[in-house]
């Protein structure tokens, strides 16, 4: 059985102040955090603050994006080598970094190595968009782009991270993929994982969906023995939500 992981990813919202109110409103919850991973991921301003309040309790700490070098000039950035010791996930190639900052397969491919490099776990996000979705292009997109996001990832590495299923289409549209419709795309990226490194490794990495979940649709998709947990982005602001939805993966 592999143990789910809800992701909330909240994007370019919250102040470091309004981070650590709805991260301690969460932490003092009665959750299922003893079956159910959840991580964080806050704007990169509030990571610091944000990880003060987790600590070393059952909640995880990740970030939106990162570069791939260690260190230098690139204004603007984060290193994967900055984040030892503070965060322990990292979401890669999510398709608004692909859309609006220019973010490619190799890109990702470079992010995800830098990533496991430093021991952390890359989430690694794929997803077609509506055209090719309606031109019967899913499993050729997600294909691609899971193959060349793992170029020269050694096997046991990838057993350690994480899928995340995102059709761009369902990405803060209201129009979540349906429980049958995720679980027939994250069915067809295990396949490909177990072509490419083997049955073991297949069997043991986590795929999750994304897209408009919120605590109506969550049930149905988190009940799918294919869908490993969500990652939340809206509905992941909302206490009372993202509670319902860790709540429903335990
Ligand atoms: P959404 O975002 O839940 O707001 O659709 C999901 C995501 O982008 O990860």
């Amino acid at each position: 059985m592999r143990r789910p992981i809800i992701v909330a990813n909240w994007k370019m919202h919250t102040s470091p102040t309004e981070g650590v109110a709805l991260a301690q409103a969460l932490i003092v919850l009665d959750l299922p955090f003893d079956r159910v991973d959840v991580v964080l991921c806050p704007p990169t301003l509030g990571v610091i603050p944000v990880s003060g309040v987790i600590g070393s309790g059952p909640i995880q700490m990740g970030v939106q994006n990162v570069h791939w070098h260690d260190a230098g000039a690139f204004t603007g950035e984060i290193s994967a080598a900055m984040l030892t010791g503070v965060a322990s996930h990292v979401i890669v190639g999510h398709s608004e970094r692909r859309a609006m900052f220019g973010e490619t397969d190799v890109s990702v491919n470079r992010k995800v190595r830098a990533v496991l490099a430093h021991g952390l776990t890359p989430i690694v996000c794929v997803g077609e968009v509506l055209e090719q979705r309606d031109a019967g292009e899913t499993q050729y997109v997600v294909a691609s782009q899971i193959r060349r996001a793992l170029m020269d990832v050694p096997a046991g590495k990838v057993a350690e991270l994480v899928v995340a299923y995102e059709p761009v289409w369902a990405i803060g549209t209201g129009r979540n993929a349906t429980a049958a419709q995720a679980e027939e795309v994250i069915r067809w990226i295990r396949a490909q994982l177990e072509g490419e490194f083997g049955s073991d490794v297949a069997h043991a990495v986590r795929i999750q969906y994304g897209g408009s979940v919120n605590s109506a649709n969550c049930t149905a998709l988190l009940n799918c023995h294919e869908i490993d947990g969500v990652l939340v982005g809206g509905a992941s602001l909302v206490l009372d939500e993202i509670a319902a939805i860790i709540r429903a993966a335990g």
